[in-house]
């Protein structure tokens, strides 16, 4: 339709109007999955037949319409709109959803600031500033907390979390180590946090999601690579943290309960955390899954990621079993059926394929890896991809959850996925659905980010670069100021090891250990990010 009205020169006037057909449609396929799919399909479910499922209201006109504003779109005489611009408009519809809370509607009238008192007409112009703040590159010199209707809004002290009126959820109060043994958080000293802000119950509620989940490769770091010096990308999630929003990054890399193996792929992230004090409550906001949903850690007060505790009262296993997918309902028998059955099937594919692979086994995956120095095509690892979903799809005996994907570089099958994964966070720390958000760059139907897409609200990005700008724009939607907070700020110096001075105004100088980072950075780059091996060989 787009393409139709550019070729007929149109677009400047017919733009903004198909987008609100989609959302119409949209709309009435939410309402048909709502009342269970019995009745007739929707009209989007028969133009689409594999389309998924909404868990938000998607404002398309109005992101068009900011999109447009601030990219000129419709000006544009030879190049249409792209792919990958309606990808990005997309995921501004999604985030402008989830800073509105569940129920909301075009118009705001359900819009969950409706229950915080605010008028629609409020809401309305209240959404109208949040995009001019998106739209404008000047927003982060903005005060943008002490615009009058986020007073409006923030100032009686209700809602926030995404909308939900008793704001976002905060974590539950675990026995991280199931043995009683430290969890990081014993040394009083060490809980203390003199860092130079309130703590997050000091700050307005936060107008956006309650939880954003994260891939790893490709969306936090490049792929196969680690979180090193990203300093803006750091001080995004750091923000997010200290404004009470849950983060986890939900990967398929799985090393078991070996915390130092996650913890040096997100060396330079949680050195970050470290340098800038954050408080233990915002630490205890932080979670990574490993192995798509088999491994469940969390930050502790000493920057360092601890099991959290399985079985038992208040065990994340023993309390998701009620979910009829989840790992505590796993049978170890089923578990080696279905990874001998992608082993077989992986094997048949390197001979068949001549490809210069090998395969690795482990607990709770298959991986056909490259050899060393060598590469293996996107054909033949999707083409290795699909046998494996096949076989186990139609195997008779095998129905627990999987994932058979493409890393780019190299193809997995993993028990369970990321469905299982985010569904479990927000079980186990109370989020629903619709306040959730997962970040993620594979979306097709052979990655591992699709499945997220069942359970939760997704922005589908290409780069860590993009998530970057996607975290950006949730914090100015949210109007949460950056500025003092930006990146080109004296962070980025201390990061790379080049400036004396401190992280933000008024700061005493970084106390960012810089052999520390070093330690950790050589180590990484001698890690094997397949297997989580350490060699000891110096970079
Ligand atoms: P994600 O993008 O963060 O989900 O990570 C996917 C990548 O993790 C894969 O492409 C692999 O290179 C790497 N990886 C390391 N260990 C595992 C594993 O046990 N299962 C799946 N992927 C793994
Ligand atoms: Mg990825």
């Amino acid at each position: 339709m787009l393409m139709h009205s550019f070729v007929l020169d149109a677009l400047e006037t017919t733009g903004a109007d198909t987008f609100s057909h989609f959302e119409m449609l949209i709309d009435e396929h939410r309402q048909w999955d709502a009342d269970d799919g019995d009745a007739k399909p929707s009209r989007l479910k028969q133009l689409v037949p594999t389309v998924g499922k909404f868990h938000t209201h998607l404002p398309l006109r109005r992101a068009f319409e900011a999109y447009n504003a601030k990219y000129g779109l419709t000006k544009r005489k030879h190049i249409c709109i792209s792919f990958n611009e309606l990808r990005h408009i997309l995921n501004l519809a999604q985030i402008m959803a989830l800073r509105c809370g569940p129920g909301y509607e075009y118009g705001g009238s359900t819009c969950s600031l409706a229950q915080l008192g605010v008028s629609a007409a409020a809401q309305d112009e209240d959404e109208r500033r949040a995009l001019q703040r998106w739209e404008s590159q000047l927003g982060d010199d903005l005060d943008l907390l002490n615009t009058p209707v986020l007073t409006a809004v923030n100032g009686n002290g209700g809602g926030g979390g995404g909308g939900s009126a008793s704001g976002p959820p905060s974590p539950p109060k675990l026995d991280l180590n199931p043995d009683g043994g430290s969890d990081g958080t014993n040394n009083e000293q060490e809980k203390t946090t003199d860092n130079d802000e309130g703590s997050a119950k000091d700050l307005p509620h936060f107008v956006g999601p309650s939880m954003i989940t994260f891939d790893g490769d490709q969306t936090l770091y490049s792929d196969g690579a680690n979180f090193e010096s990203n300093p803006k990308l750091a001080l995004y999630l750091y923000l997010l943290l200290r404004n009470g929003v849950t983060v986890a990054v939900v990967t398929a890399a799985g090393y078991e309960y070996q915390s130092e193996k996650y913890e040096l792929r997100l060396s330079g992230l949680l050195a970050y955390f470290r340098d800038r004090k954050l408080p233990l409550e915002d630490c205890e906001r932080f979670y990574l899954f490993g192995g798509e949903c088999n491994y469940l850690l969390r930050l502790g007060s000493d920057y360092k990621l601890h099991p959290v505790k399985e079985h038992g009262a208040g065990g994340w296993l023993t309390s998701t079993k009620y979910m009829e997918e989840a790992p505590g309902n796993w049978d170890e028998n089923e578990i080696n059926m279905l990874l001998d059955t992608a082993e077989a099937c992986m094997k048949q594919s390197i001979d068949e394929q001549n490809l210069r692979a090998r395969i690795i086994r482990k607990k709770r995956a298959v991986g056909l890896i490259p050899k060393p120095d060598e590469e293996i095509h996107r054909e033949a690892l999707d083409e290795s991809i699909l046998r494996v979903q096949a076989e186990l799809q139609r195997h008779p005996r095998i129905s627990l959850p999987f994932c058979a994907f493409n890393g780019g570089s190299d193809a997995w099958v993993d028990c369970g996925n990321k469905r299982v994964g985010v569904a479990i966070l927000q079980s186990y720390l109370g989020v629903p659905n619709e306040e959730t958000l997962h970040i993620g760059d594979q979306f097709l139907n052979t990655g591992n980010d699709f499945a997220a897409r069942d359970t939760s609200p997704c922005a589908w990005i290409t780069s860590p670069d993009e998530t970057t700008y996607i975290l950006k724009s949730i914090l100015r939607l949210a109007g949460v100021p950056l500025n003092g907070h930006d990146a080109k700020s004296k962070v980025a110096s201390a990061m790379k090891g080049n400036a004396g001075g401190g992280d933000r105004i008024g700061r005493t100088p970084s106390q960012l250990d810089f052999d520390e980072v070093e330690r950790r950075c050589t180590t990484v780059k001698i890690m094997d990010v397949y297997t989580g091996e350490i060699t000891t060989a110096s970079r």
